[in-house]
C-alpha cells in the first residue's frame, strides 16, 4: 500500500485574504461577525496552526512520496512517484486553478431526429432548433464573458448551434453523442421491441449497460477524461454538447454516483451555468425559451424494471 501527501502551503496574502471572504466568512463561527472581525480572527487562527504544523522537509522525507504545492500553484515540488495512480494525481493537480470563471454547459438546438423521437444519429437542427441557436447567441453576448472559448463534437446538431452563435469553436471528437451501437436512430419503442432484452439490460443497469456495438454511459466517461482535464486547464467555455455527454460532464462537477448520472436532467434548450466555489460548483439553469421535445426518459419504477426483464428473458428470440 503506497501512501502518497499532498501539502499545500500558501503564503500569498492576497490568496489567503479572498479565500478567507470565500469560505471561512460563511461558517457558522463567524456568524455573528462582521468581514473585519471575522478577518481578524482567522489570521490569529493560522499563526496559532503555524506553530504546531508540519511541513515535508526535502532532506527529512525525502523518502516519502509527495506533491508539495506552493502559493496554489506558482510552484510544485514532486518527490517519489511510485505508481501510475500518484502520476495521475500529480497531472490532475498541475492542472487545476482556482481563477473564478464559468463552464457553460448545453445540447445544441433540437434535432430532426429529436422531434421524430429517435436516439443517436447525425441529424441536422429543425426549425425550433435553429432558433434555439439564435437565442444561444444574444444570451452568450449579454453575459459578456471575457475570452469564451467555445467547443463543439463532430456532429452536425452541434456545429450548426455553434454556426449561428457566430464565434470561433473548436470542434471535439471525444464530444460525440454515446454510440448506440445497433439502436441508433431508432425509437425507444422500437428498442424495446426489437431487443427487449437489451432494453430491460440497460434499465437495470444504465451505467455500465452497453449498447451492441456501441457503447456504455461507463465508456463515455473514459473517453471524455481529456475534454474534462482540458476544462479543468481553461477559463470561460460554452460546451455544446449532447445529452448523455451533458450528464457526464455534469455529473464530475457536481460530484453525482454512477447510479445517478445517466439519469440527470439535461434538457434541451436549457444552458447550464457552472461556477466553481469553494467545495463545489454554483449551478444556474437559463431556459431560453424555445419549446422542444422532451428527450428525457425517467428510470423505471424497480418492479417494473424486474418484470420487464423477467418477461424479456422469456421471450427473448434464438439469435439473441
Ligand atoms: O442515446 C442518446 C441519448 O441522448 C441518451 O439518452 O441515455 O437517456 O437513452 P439516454
Amino acid at each position: 500500500l503506497w501512501v502518497f501527501f499532498v501539502e499545500s502551503v500558501c503564503e500569498d496574502p492576497e490568496v489567503i485574504a479572498e479565500n478567507i471572504v470565500q469560505v471561512k466568512l460563511g461558517s457558522p463561527d463567524y456568524t455573528n461577525c462582521n468581514t473585519e472581525e471575522a478577518m481578524e480572527d482567522f489570521k490569529k487562527r493560522i499563526k496559532c496552526y503555524e506553530n504546531s504544523y508540519e511541513t515535508l522537509d526535502e532532506v527529512l522525507d525525502r523518502h516519502l512520496s509527495y506533491i508539495k504545492i506552493m502559493d496554489v500553484g506558482r510552484r510544485y515540488l514532486v518527490n517519489q512517484v511510485q505508481d501510475h495512480i500518484q502520476s495521475r494525481i500529480v497531472y490532475y493537480l498541475m492542472n487545476i486553478h482556482i481563477t473564478p470563471r464559468s463552464i457553460y454547459l448545453c445540447r445544441h438546438g433540437e434535432s430532426d431526429l429529436n422531434v421524430k423521437g429517435c436516439i443517436g444519429g447525425d441529424s441536422g437542427l429543425s426549425p425550433r432548433g435553429k432558433e434555439f441557436a439564435k437565442y444561444l447567441r444574444q444570451f452568450i453576448q449579454s453575459q459578456e464573458i471575457s475570452d469564451l472559448k467555445v467547443w463543439t463534437s463532430q456532429m452536425k446538431r452541434t456545429i450548426q448551434t455553434a454556426e449561428a452563435v457566430s464565434v470561433p469553436y473548436e470542434q471535439w471528437k471525444a464530444l460525440n453523442e454515446i454510440d448506440a451501437g445497433v439502436c441508433e436512430e431508432m425509437m425507444y419503442e422500437e428498442i424495446q421491441q426489437h431487443y427487449p432484452l437489451e432494453f430491460a439490460m440497460r434499465d437495470q443497469d444504465k451505467y455500465r449497460y452497453r449498447y451492441p456495438k456501441g457503447e456504455s454511459y461507463e465508456d463515455l466517461v473514459q473517453r471524455l477524461e481529456p475534454v474534462i482535464m482540458e476544462l479543468e486547464r481553461q477559463e470561460n467555455v460554452l460546451v455544446i454538447c449532447h445529452q448523455a455527454v451533458m450528464r457526464c460532464l455534469l455529473a464530475y462537477f457536481l460530484d453525482k454516483t454512477a447510479e445517478e448520472l445517466p439519469y440527470l436532467k439535461c434538457p434541451l434548450h436549457t444552458v447550464l451555468k457552472l461556477t466553481p466555489v469553494a467545495y463545489g460548483c454554483k449551478v444556474e439553469s437559463i431556459y431560453l425559451n424555445v419549446d422542444a421535445v422532451n428527450t428525457h426518459r425517467e428510470r423505471p419504477e424497480n418492479v417494473e424494471v424486474s418484470r420487464m426483464a423477467e418477461e424479456a428473458l422469456l421471450t427473448v428470440p434464438a439469435h439473441q
